[in-house]
């Protein structure tokens, strides 16, 4: 049972394979080439001027002199990738233009700031490969550009749309529950993933509300606890519920939440439901994000990639302040610390609901909290973004504290191949490392 097979041995993080070169306009090797030329051409017009000027210095500097102006006007007119000042620091091209020595390297130092990663009980991770995700990703792109809802606007973009088709395709459960739906685009994707399984989808809204105004998705083997039927996922009794869908191993159910509730009560909800596999869209990083996060309860300094130093002169410090200039979701010290350092991450909350219910904590709580986790989670996988910064423009997430994207920057030619550059770039503009948990009450 695929469910079942999810749990494999550790894998190495995912780094794609393919290694073909591609000359694409963004390839280094097609820019050298282009200067090598050039320069060829000066050397050659320099030895020119030097068998036609003879013997006389003076005039061979000053046709020396006219070449290199001539070079350098005839660069800086005809380039067709000279950066524009006026435009956003979050620009990529601005980003890359305009970055320091000591900042060069910025866009591609995935996980330099650190990748925290819960643990699970066995040390058991997911089956499917990069390999795996790169093959999903030519199959997803066209699926993905049929859907009804062009503009997803406070819902999901592509990349966790990818994530959550890949991962409901691979797992095939038995039934689907959504929490959190706006507008009905993430029951579309699931719908793409599993076209006969039936979808519970709760939200406070009915999606046909929309459908007055726009777009929307409506579907027609969904059960919708939402508007005047709508029932918090914690509240709704679930045995009665799947008895009536015909469910009797809650292991075969994945449940999917959207809906920017505290996480780590909603693990507790899925436990005591008796559910055990897990997707959550909105896994946000320390320092950022309206709810408190399974990476947030992670990043702790006993983690791989966790901790944090709130020293003002660390390194730390020094290189978050200059990555929030050139990442929206970038968090500097001051962000990430209470005042003198007493708080990091989650500033003394547990947050909850939008932000609108938050509930204070000690660090003690926070810290007992990634014990809890740990001992629940069998599986916890990240979805990598779908292509570096450098090929999907995107300004929001920070490489430093991500894994290696599926399609590794400069890999233009793959991105092209996979059809992604008919994506808009904004659809690339809401990753926020959605995550996969197998959880269960542990028996030893
Ligand atoms: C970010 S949107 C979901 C986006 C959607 N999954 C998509 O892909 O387009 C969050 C949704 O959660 C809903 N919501 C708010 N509180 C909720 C709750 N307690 N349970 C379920 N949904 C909730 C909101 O009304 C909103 O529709």
């Amino acid at each position: 049972m695929k469910l079942e097979r999810a749990l494999s041995s550790r894998r190495s993080p995912p780094h794609p394979a393919d290694d073909e070169g591609d000359g694409s306009p963004f390839d280094d090797e097609s820019k050298t080439k282009k200067h090598a030329s050039l320069a060829a051409r000066i050397v050659s017009l320099i030895r020119l001027s030097r068998s036609s000027s003879g013997h006389c210095p003076a005039a061979h500097v000053i046709i020396v002199i006219l070449l290199l102006l001539l070079a350098t006007f005839s660069v800086l007119l005809l380039s067709p990738r000279r950066s524009v000042l006026c435009v956003s620091p979050y620009d990529a091209a601005t980003r890359n233009a305009l970055v320091g020595a000591d900042l060069v390297g910025l866009a591609s130092d995935f996980g330099s700031l650190g990748v925290p990663w819960c643990r699970s009980k066995h040390d058991t991770t997911v089956e499917w490969t990069p390999k795996d995700l790169l093959k999903g990703l030519e199959e997803f792109v066209p699926i993905y550009e049929t859907r009804p809802i062009k503009n997803n606007m406070y819902g999901m973009g592509f990349d966790h749309s990818f994530g959550l088709w890949f991962m409901a395709r691979w797992l095939k459960p038995d039934l689907m529950i959504e929490s959190g739906t706006f507008k009905g685009h993430s029951t579309w994707v699931l719908r793409q993933a599993m076209p006969g399984t039936h979808i519970i989808s709760l939200s406070p809204r009915h999606p046909e509300k929309y459908l007055k105004k726009g777009p929307a998705y409506v579907d027609e083997n969904c059960t919708y606890f939402a508007g005047k039927d709508f029932v918090d996922f914690g509240r709704v009794g679930w045995g009665s519920v799947m008895r009536k869908h015909g469910i009797s191993d809650l292991s075969r159910v994945l449940v999917f939440f959207d809906d920017h509730q505290n996480q780590l009560k909603r693990v507790k909800q899925a436990l005591q439901a008796g559910f055990r596999n897990l997707i959550f869209e909105d896994n946000y990083d320390t320092g950022t994000g309206d709810h408190y996060s399974l990476r947030q309860i992670c990043d702790q300094y006993y983690i791989r990639g966790g901790g944090h130093s709130c020293f003002r002169d660390s390194d730390e410090a020094r290189i978050r302040m200059k990555r929030k200039k050139f990442w929206e979701k970038a968090v500097d010290i001051d962000e990430l610390c209470g005042k003198g350092g007493a708080w990091w991450g989650v500033r003394g909350f547990m947050r909850d609901n939008f932000n609108h219910s938050n509930n204070a904590m000690s660090y003690k709580e926070h810290f007992q909290n990634s014990r809890i986790l740990e001992s629940v989670l069998d599986v916890y996988w990240e979805l990598p973004p779908v292509a570096g910064p450098s090929l999907t423009h995107q300004t929001r997430y920070d490489p430093a504290r991500t894994l290696q994207p599926i399609v590794e920057d400069g890999r233009f030619g793959l991105f092209q191949r996979l059809g992604l550059t008919r994506l808009e770039a904004s659809l690339f503009n809401g990753y926020t490392q959605m995550v996969y948990v197998q959880v269960s009450v542990s028996t030893s």
